[in-house]
């Protein structure tokens, strides 16, 4: 009989083409420009630049939660003490209620792992972009 074994450079490769994930080798910019598509839930209530519902994003990595001046955060957002990192946010955004019990964010939150990781590319870049310059809040 012949070798039936396939190469070993070839299933490496097979391999890998199956284990990779869906936005494995794309770049920030495509990661960034489906984020985008996925922040218009936010949007409905959240924009980057101003307060509405929910109080702007401009800056929100790196930021304490709950301190948006003027904004009227749920105590349990004000007396969280966290600082907003990817880890958290990855998170809140994931189950906010669940994550943060108070919370008046009334939203289930995006389950998908690869969702969350073209938002946070999103509000990583927009938010210190140009438009955000001047509307960074009190840093930590
Ligand atoms: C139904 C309206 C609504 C939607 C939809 C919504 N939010 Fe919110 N969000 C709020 C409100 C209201 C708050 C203030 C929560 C509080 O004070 O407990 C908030 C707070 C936040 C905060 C905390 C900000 C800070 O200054 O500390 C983050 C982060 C956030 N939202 C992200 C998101 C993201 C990302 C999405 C989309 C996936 C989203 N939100 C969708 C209403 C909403």
């Amino acid at each position: 009989m012949k070798c039936r074994t396939p190469r070993p450079g070839l299933l490496a490769i097979l391999l890998s083409l199956a284990l990779s994930p869906a936005y494995a080798g794309d770049s920030p910019a495509d990661a960034h420009a489906r984020g985008a598509i996925i922040y218009e839930r936010c949007a409905a209530c959240h924009a980057l630049q101003t307060d509405r519902t929910g109080p702007r994003h401009c800056g929100l990595i790196g930021r304490r939660a709950g301190s948006v001046p003027g904004f009227a955060y749920s105590p349990a957002m004000r007396q969280s003490r966290l600082i907003w990192s990817e880890a958290n946010l990855d998170h809140f955004i994931k189950a906010p209620m669940a994550f943060m019990p108070g919370t008046a964010m009334g939203y289930d939150g995006v389950k998908n792992d690869a969702e969350r990781h073209d938002l946070l590319a999103f509000l990583r870049q927009e938010g210190t972009s140009d438009k955000c310059r001047n509307l960074q809040v009190e840093r930590p």
